[in-house]
């Protein structure tokens, strides 16, 4: 039997190249080793997006296509709906009780939301909770590994405390502790060069993108702002188009020579964005076509088929919990 393992997203919009490098090539690859799972977050994705709900239904089925073209195969991953499965809001209720409010402000990821959002004192509950929640999606499936970014290293290690507490207290080996799978590759940075790239600050390449779109947003790119003439000498850290060949250039020998090129002075921003573009257009066509080929209805069934079958598990998982407390009496 292969072990589960278990990844989501917060569909709040279309997947660009930063989770293609962060965490979907590792899923294409993952899922012939384990029996995946792909939670699309949208109950989580509602703690900060409550007030415009439509933006989360509308991208379920947006990040549903993503997945499945570039290569997620539903015959091997089960792509389920959070909301769908109510097993797990029940398993986050009995989960509150295990967790301090002081453990809850420790978490680093969160302060770091709670800054960014500019919640200040007026931090909805909800929000602050979602690490619990998230202990929930992983345990009610039972997954023995996480693949993850760095940045959600707090919830595996929040996620393993409720563990052992749980089991701890109610005296079983009911729930599984798991493990994160780090995805090596560094953050991409977005095309302003400024910080990641994210769908809300308008600096991403979306795997769904035009090839007119890729070509625009190649060309916006920041690149050496005191490289002004061809022939000057030109730094390749912190220019985002040396980052997207990095990432996403097959050869890396080509990379590496134009790289002392653009140092040693003569070669233009013209030329690396051009070549730059012409291997983002070769690895997003194939993506687009399959996207385009894709039947909305036909995305519906799987979505269907995935979260029924990840419910009859979450099922399993939830009646171990409740005898394990001792809650169930009929
Ligand atoms: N918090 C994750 C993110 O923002 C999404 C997510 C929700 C998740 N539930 C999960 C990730 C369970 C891993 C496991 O990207």
């Amino acid at each position: 039997m292969k072990k589960k393992i278990l990844t989501g997203d917060r569909p709040t919009g279309k997947l660009h190249l930063g989770h293609y490098i962060g965490s979907l090539q590792n899923r294409i690859r993952l899922q012939h080793e384990y029996d995946q799972y792909i939670m699309i977050a949208d109950v989580q994705a509602l703690t900060d997006n409550f007030d415009n709900p439509h933006k989360i239904t509308q991208n379920i089925i947006e990040v549903a296509k993503d997945y499945l073209s570039v290569g997620i195969d539903p015959t091997q991953t089960t792509i389920l709906i959070q909301s769908q499965i109510p097993e797990i809001a029940e398993l986050t209720i009995y989960y509150l009780n295990l967790v301090t409010l002081g453990r809850l402000e420790r978490n680093p990821t969160v302060k770091c939301e709670i800054q960014q959002k500019g919640y200040n004192d007026a931090i909805p509950v909800g929000f602050f909770c979602y690490p619990i929640s998230q202990a929930a999606d992983i345990t009610i499936f039972q997954a023995e590994f996480v693949p993850v970014g760095n940045d959600q290293v707090p919830m595996i290690e929040q996620t393993n405390e409720i563990v052992r507490r749980f089991n701890r207290i109610y005296n079983k080996d009911v729930l599984k502790e798991c493990k994160a799978i780090l995805s090596n590759t560094p953050r991409l940075v977005g095309i302003d060069g400024k910080s990641k790239a994210s769908k809300s600050l308008s600096n991403a390449i979306f795997l769904s993108d035009s090839s007119q779109e890729i070509k625009q947003k190649v060309f916006q790119m920041y690149t050496d702002p005191n490289h002004i003439r061809v022939s000057d000498p030109g730094c390749v850290e912190g220019n985002v188009v040396f980052a997207y060949l990095d990432a996403f250039h097959c050869n890396k020998e080509e990379v590496k020579s134009l790289k002392e090129d653009y140092r040693r002075g003569g070669l233009g921003d013209m030329v690396i964005k051009n070549i730059l573009n012409d291997s983002l257009q070769l690895l997003l066509e194939p993506i687009r076509v399959a996207r385009d080929r894709i039947d909305n209805n036909q995305v519906r069934e799987l979505l269907l088929e995935g979260t029924q079958k990840a419910r009859e598990l979450a099922k399993e998982t939830i009646e171990m919990v409740r005898t394990a407390i001792g809650i169930k009496y009929f």
